[in-house]
């Protein structure tokens, strides 16, 4: 069944080349038409062999909507103590409506994306004053922080609404069985094209199940590299294990990496650690305390002499490396420290009472044990 209330946005993938179009569009209609056999495999494997996991021991549409929230960006086993704590302190959608903001963000801290926090909370708030929660996933993608994924995953698991789940695992999991050897823009794009065949693939009255079974799949048996085809319970289907190079599908255009340097000042006197924090409105860290850049302090580069570390990260396409200087306070300084509300000295005791962002947890912690005062 082909859902119709489904919102995208995204473009479509590149124009295929003549021959590899024809047969994996041949392959995407021999796949739908076997589905009455594709599916019971799929699922008898998925009732066997699937992880426990909290969120589908006694499903609640609350549990659902907050490990969709954590699962948007983060892989199942870092997501899970967060889960675990995040149920014992919020546990339902009322408790975190009334919850303040900076309880809500503490139990996120580490988790990263921190937007998703913040439109979890919006959500609950906006349910909160609702009698039904809606149904449709049309409707859910109105609410903060959801789009198609989410809206799919939610609505078939909570209200068995047909509407398939397409991230990277079931992309790579449908570019595999159909052979699909077109380049595509990227994986919005490689999306867009799977979605209706995943959408067909839909049926009988579990599409929840379906669709979990589809992201376990991926998640476990038809992985990026190296592949277990070998135990794949529908590997019978499978064009891509036909032509004996599983890995090379789907072909997604190489990201364009750019390069980032970030000059920030480790800054501590008395007992106090010179922080920043993001405004309220900020789009990604809100909220959330980091390590200051030179630059916040109208800093020019600091004297090689006084590096402390060097840290590198990869956030999307940026691949940033952060020098972190140790910087003695000076008049001038405490002028523009004064003048800067964003800027709080905070005490080093005191640094599990407020929000940092994840790694600058982990730094943090490492320069404490290294930097004599
Ligand atoms: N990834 C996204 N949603 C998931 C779910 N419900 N179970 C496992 N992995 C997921």
């Amino acid at each position: 069944m082909v859902t119709k209330n489904r919102k995208n946005t995204q473009k479509s993938g590149e124009a295929p080349a003549g021959r590899s179009f024809c047969f994996s569009l041949a392959a995407s209609t021999q796949l739908i038409t076997r589905r009455l056999e594709f599916q019971p495999a799929l699922h008898a494997w998925y009732r066997i062999h699937q992880r426990k996991l909290p969120w589908r021991e006694a499903p609640s549409l609350y549990k659902t909507v907050v490990s969709e929230f954590m699962l948007q960006q983060t892989q199942v086993t870092t997501a899970l103590p967060y889960f675990e704590r995040w149920q014992r302190e919020l546990p339902d959608f009322k408790v975190l409506a009334a919850a303040s903001e900076a309880k809500v963000m503490k139990l996120w801290e580490g988790l990263g994306y921190y937007s998703r926090a913040r439109n979890l909370h919006k959500l609950a708030q906006a349910l909160a004053g609702r009698t039904e929660p809606p149904r449709s996933p049309a409707d859910w993608q109105e609410l903060p922080g959801i789009g198609p994924y989410t809206a799919a995953a939610i609505t078939s698991i909570s209200f068995d609404e047909p509407a398939a789940c397409v991230d990277g695992n079931v992309v790579r999991i449908l570019a595999r069985l159909t052979g699909e050897g077109r380049l595509f823009r990227d994986g919005s794009a490689a999306a867009k094209h799977f979605t209706p065949i995943a959408d067909a693939l839909i049926i009988g009255s579990h599409p929840g199940t379906h669709n979990q079974a589809m992201m376990e799949l991926g998640a476990t048996v038809c992985l990026r590299q190296r592949p277990l085809c070998l135990v794949c319970p529908v590997a019978g289907f499978c064009s891509a294990r036909k032509s004996g190079d599983p890995e090379k599908f789907p072909r997604l255009r190489p990201k364009q990496i750019e390069q980032r340097s970030v000059i920030r000042v480790w800054c501590e006197q008395r007992g106090q650690l010179l922080l920043k924090r993001s405004h309220a409105g900020a789009r990604q860290l809100a909220g959330l305390y980091e390590l200051p850049e030179a630059r916040d302090l109208h800093l020019p580069p600091p004297d090689k002499k006084t590096l402390l570390a060097v840290k590198r990260r990869a956030i999307t396409r940026f691949q940033i490396t952060e020098s972190i200087y140790a910087l003695k306070q000076t008049p001038a300084l405490r002028q523009i420290i004064a003048s800067d509300e964003s800027l709080e000295w905070v005490s080093l005791e005191k640094l599990d009472d407020i929000t940092l962002s994840g790694p600058h947890k982990r730094w943090i912690q490492e320069l404490r044990q290294h930097v004599k005062t």
